[in-house]
This record gives C-alpha cells, sequence and structure tokens, in this order.
C-alpha cells in the first residue's frame, strides 16, 4: 500500500511554532518517524510538504493514479481551502486528516475543517502520534 503524507502551509516551520500546539519535532523528524512507523507496518509512504496550495492541489490530482490512500494535514487550509476539499472529492481511496494540535479546543475558526467529511478517520490533539494511528488505521483496510 502507498500512502501521500501531504503537509500544508507552514508545517516547514515545526520545530519553530509554538510548541505548547504543535511539540518540538521539526518537520524532517516528524517524516523519518512516519517512515519508521510505516516500515513496521509494510507501507510504503511518500511524505511531501508545500506553502503553495496550487501545489498541494497538484499532488492530490497525482495521487489519484499513484496513492493507495493518503494522509492530509493542509494546516491552516483545512479551514477554508474549498480548492483542496474538491481535489479531496475526487480520491477514491481512503482519507485521514491529521492535526498536531487539538484544533477543537483553540481559536472558533480551527474548529471548521472544511475537508472532515471527505476523510475516513480524523485524528487530532495527538502530535506525532496522531500520523501512527494514522499509518495503523490504513494498515487495517
Ligand atoms: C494544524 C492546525 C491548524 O489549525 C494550523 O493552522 C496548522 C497546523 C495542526 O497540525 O495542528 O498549521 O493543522
Amino acid at each position: 500500500m502507498r500512502v501521500y503524507v501531504l503537509h500544508g502551509v507552514n508545517l516547514d516551520m515545526l520545530g519553530r511554532r509554538d510548541p505548547a500546539h504543535y511539540g518540538s519535532l521539526t518537520l524532517p523528524e516528524l517524516e523519518g518517524k512516519v517512515r519508521e512507523w510505516a516500515e513496521a507496518l509494510g507501507l510504503e509512504v511518500d511524505c511531501r510538504q508545500t506553502n503553495a496550495e496550487s501545489k498541494y492541489v497538484e499532488w492530490l490530482h497525482e495521487a489519484l493514479d499513484s496513492a493507495d490512500a493518503v494522509i492530509v494535514n493542509p494546516g491552516a487550509w483545512t479551514h477554508y481551502s474549498y480548492a483542496i476539499r474538491d481535489a479531496l472529492e475526487l480520491l477514491q481511496v481512503p482519507i485521514v486528516e491529521v492535526h498536531l494540535s487539538n484544533i477543537e479546543a483553540r481559536e472558533e475558526f480551527r474548529r471548521i475543517s472544511v475537508v472532515r467529511e471527505l476523510a475516513a478517520l480524523t485524528i487530532s490533539g495527538k502530535g506525532a502520534d496522531g500520523y501512527r494511528e494514522a499509518l495503523e488505521f490504513l494498515s487495517e483496510q
């Protein structure tokens, strides 16, 4: 099973963003853990990050023909990007939405996720472990 793990806007700044919300791992450290967990579960992962919404949408289009599942953390795009939502809607494979912080327990605007109803599972507020849970869930599909 080939899983795309797609990080969106500002997630390249992990390690410098508020550790109370996002933990202290940098994105390369987080992706390293994701690769280890995936390998242990027999999954192949392709981890990417971009600050360009159009690039993110293009990766989702690419996933149509290349991925068996997708893990998305679109960052702030989660809360308003109908373009990303529309691209996710094209996918026939399982989608897991992951957030490091608990988006339900923060500012009002973060409680809205325009992608949530397309996700087979949403994991929020579990830090890096949320990605392990997402991979475990996908390995059981
Ligand atoms: C985030 C939560 C979003 O509200 C925020 O804009 C992010 C990261 C998270 O992983 O907790 O950039 O998706």
